[in-house]
């Protein structure tokens, strides 16, 4: 390995030994997936997606190089997630999201309304993840939404840090008070003596974890003229003038 290479890997394995260790002794034979793996995904969204693939390339061929020392029973190297699919156009997996429910929004004879933005700031978030939760608040808003009369909208825009997802819907909406209670696993709010929607009562409270997890936030508000309108937030790319 050339030693700029070595170099520029430094700083990331110290710190991912630091995480691991602390001050206390390195013992790398202690080392599993999960330390691996905590490490990317806690570190990577807050560094450009250079700088973040730079991170777990040189904690593959150091993990590489410790199993070939034998230090490292485990391939951990398999270990490190992939980052190269982080920078992502919320308005891109809307579509597409969208475009996978056509027939659900068909069946009921709903009307989805779609404001995206010509240009906007790519969200750090794993595509594949966004793409779950935007399925769940979309298959929501159709299931909460009344037959022939439903709306919903799907609308995203960008501010000076982040990019912001809303899904609409002129359902019943939430009571306040049920506001923390429906992102709670198993939770399903309303009138108990109606017969329910089918669900498991888990796509919020997986859908916020999700998002959480990339830094970024889920909420629930009141429509404007009634209904439910859930806000996803994610942090956008910082410039690639300020990686870190
Ligand atoms: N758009 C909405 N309008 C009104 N209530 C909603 C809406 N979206 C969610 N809720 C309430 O929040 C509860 C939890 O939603 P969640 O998506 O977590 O579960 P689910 O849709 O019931 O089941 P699953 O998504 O696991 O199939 C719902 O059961 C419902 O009571
Ligand atoms: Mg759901």
């Amino acid at each position: 390995m050339a030693k700029a290479t070595i170099v520029n890997y430094v700083p990331f394995i110290r710190e991912f030994l630091k995480d691991c260790f602390g001050s206390g002794p390195v013992r790398l034979s202690r080392l599993c997936a999960r330390d691996v793996v905590r490490f990317v995904q806690r570190r990577a969204p807050r560094l450009h997606l250079k700088t973040a693939k730079l991170l777990t390339t040189a904690l593959r061929s150091f993990l590489r190089y410790g199993r070939y020392r034998g230090d490292i029973r485990l391939d951990l190297a398999a270990a490190v997630p992939l980052v190269a699919n982080w920078s992502v156009r919320t308005s891109d997996v809307a579509r597409e999201a969208a475009s996978a429910l056509r027939q659900l929004f068909r069946d009921k004879n709903i009307v989805l309304d779609m404001k995206l933005p010509d240009d906007e700031p790519a969200a750090v978030v794993d595509r594949d993840r966004l793409f779950q939760v935007i399925i769940n608040l979309l298959s929501n808003a159709v299931k909460f939404s009344p037959r022939d009369t439903g709306r919903v909208t799907l609308t995203v825009g960008a501010d000076a840090v982040g990019v912001r997802l809303s899904v609409a819907d002129n359902g019943p909406g939430i009571a306040p008070q049920h506001r923390d209670a429906i992102f709670e696993r198993f939770r399903q709010v309303g009138d108990t003596l109606t017969a329910k929607p089918e669900g498991s009562g888990l796509g919020l409270a997986i859908s916020r974890m999700i998002i959480e997890h990339f830094g970024g936030r889920a909420w629930v508000e009141d429509a404007f003229g009634g209904g439910a309108v859930f806000h996803v937030w994610l942090p956008r790319e910082p410039a690639a003038a300020s990686a870190a």
